[in-house]
Formats: structure tokens, C-alpha cells, sequence
């Protein structure tokens, strides 16, 4: 992997990825962050030499690098996701790039379903833990030891001081914003009621499809992470009706100011 990573640094400095300080992961109806952005470059995965290759429509799939608030930024405007067949290595591929570009810093967005029934769609939750239910690691390979410990510790993977800043940032701009335990799930189907009622049962707060590959990849290479969800559906076992992903797309839009304030405003602190 060192090979190919090498090989796609190369191609994004000579591109004018020039060290970056902060990386952005949007999720699905999370890309207007961009229009705050002074775009310098950006490339297609496509054209990326080594990147998986992006397959949901809905999702630009661009990796773009630019001055946010006075910060040099790059950023994944679409993620992978292991739903669409790519292995875990592969979605966490763009993290190892990042960290190599020199971010010091991972933000993430995503779109989830709110298994906590205190929180309402619409609104967004503070990831404050995780708990893996995608049935792998993005560390299960060989040679994972070159890049980073293969044990890697995941007692404290969110950064506490940015969620600190998060939190004080909802507060100051009358942000209602949640805090709890993020389950992913493979997907691409989505649960069943016995699944939401086991997900309760675990402890989780919201269920989604991303982000923990990238977290792990993060805390691996020691990078600061920090993660915010929009609820884009109540997933109320007793109450369920079907979903329409169209309707949790328009939802995770909803919200996007309000995702947009938080990340604007933490990136002035960093
Ligand atoms: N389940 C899984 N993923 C999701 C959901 C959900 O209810 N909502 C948005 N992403």
C-alpha cells in the first residue's frame, strides 16, 4: 500500500495540493460547504491515480483543496462507502492521502438515522463514540504495521477539544445539537424494526452506513477527529414507515446551514 500511496501523493502536490492543515469528509446532502470555499484545485477521483473510483450518483466525487476561513483545506466532496463493494481499505484510502498531504485534522459529516427518540430529524448530534458494526477493520490486512500500529488505541477516538468548540459554537449560534454513540452498519438496505430495537439495546444514539472506517483510519494515524451527524429520520421501531432516501437526502439539505456554521466557525479556532 506505501507504494501506491506514495504514488498518489506525488500526483496531488504536483497537482498544487500544497499542505493542507484540515481535511473534510461531506456526506450525502452535505455538499453547499463547498460555496464558502476559495477553491485553489480540484480532481475527480476518477483522475486520481489509485482511487477507487466513485459510483453513487448523488455524490460529486471530488477531492477538492482550498482556503476555508483562512485555512488550507482539502476535502472529500463525496466519500465511498463499503455498500457500494469497495473494501474497507479502499473507503479509508483518501484518509492515508490526506495525512500524507499533512492535514492534521479530520472532519466529518454524514447522514443517519436517529435511534434515539429524544432527537428529531432535522437536527444534528455531536458523535461522542462509536461502536463498529460493519463486521471488519480497515486495519485487518497485512502489513498494516508499516503504517501505523496495528493495535491501535480507540479509548478517546473523537477529539474532546474540538467537541468542546462544537458544543459552545451550537450554543453561541442556537444550534441544536445532540451528543452520542454512532453505530455504522454495512447497508445498503436499510434496518429492519428488530434492528432498530438491537440498536437501542446496544446504546446507540444514531445508525448510519460511513464514517467509523474513516475514524479508525484516523486514530491509526493519529490524526484529531471529530464527527457530526444530521438525524435525517426518526427510526422508531413501533412506527415505522418505509423510507424514502430522497426524503433523507432533502433532510440532510435542511440542515446543512447549520452543519455549515458549526464546521465555518470551528475551522476560525483551529
Ligand atoms: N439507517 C442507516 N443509515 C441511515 C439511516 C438509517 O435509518 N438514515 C440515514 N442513514
Amino acid at each position: 500500500m506505501i507504494k501506491y500511496i506514495e504514488e498518489t501523493v506525488t500526483y496531488l502536490q504536483d497537482k498544487g495540493f500544497e499542505n493542507p492543515e484540515i481535511g473534510i469528509i461531506l456526506g450525502t446532502g452535505l455538499g453547499q460547504l463547498i460555496d464558502e470555499i476559495e477553491i485553489l484545485k480540484e480532481v475527480s477521483y476518477n483522475h486520481i491515480p489509485n482511487f477507487p473510483t466513485a459510483t453513487v450518483e448523488f455524490h460529486k466525487g471530488k477531492l477538492i483543496y482550498g482556503i476555508f476561513e483562512g485555512k488550507k483545506v482539502v476535502i472529500m466532496q463525496g466519500r465511498f462507502h463499503i455498500y457500494e463493494g469497495y473494501s474497507l481499505q479502499d473507503v479509508t484510502y483518501p484518509v492515508r492521502i490526506m495525512e500524507k498531504l499533512g492535514i492534521k485534522t479530520l472532519l466529518i459529516s454524514n447522514a443517519a438515522g436517529a435511534i434515539n427518540l429524544n432527537f428529531k430529524k432535522g437536527e444534528l448530534m455531536l458523535i461522542e463514540d462509536h461502536m463498529n458494526l460493519q463486521g471488519s477493520s480497515p486495519l485487518a490486512f497485512k502489513g498494516v504495521e508499516q503504517l501505523g500500529e496495528r493495535f491501535a488505541d480507540m479509548s478517546a477516538p473523537y477529539d474532546a477539544e474540538i467537541n468542546t468548540k462544537f458544543k459552545a459554537i451550537a450554543k453561541n449560534n442556537n444550534i441544536t445539537l445532540h451528543e452520542g454513540v454512532y453505530a455504522s452498519v454495512v447497508g445498503p438496505q436499510l434496518e429492519t424494526r428488530a434492528e432498530y430495537r438491537m440498536l437501542k439495546i446496544l446504546g446507540a444514539d444514531a445508525v448510519g452506513m460511513s464514517t467509523v472506517p474513516e475514524i479508525i483510519v484516523a486514530n491509526h494515524l493519529k490524526l484529531k477527529v471529530a464527527a457530526v451527524s444530521v438525524l435525517t429520520d426518526e427510526c422508531d421501531p413501533n412506527n415505522l414507515k418505509p423510507v424514502d432516501i430522497s426524503e433523507i437526502i432533502a433532510m440532510a439539505e435542511k440542515a446543512e446551514p447549520n452543519m455549515i456554521t458549526l464546521f465555518k466557525e470551528l475551522i476560525k479556532t483551529l
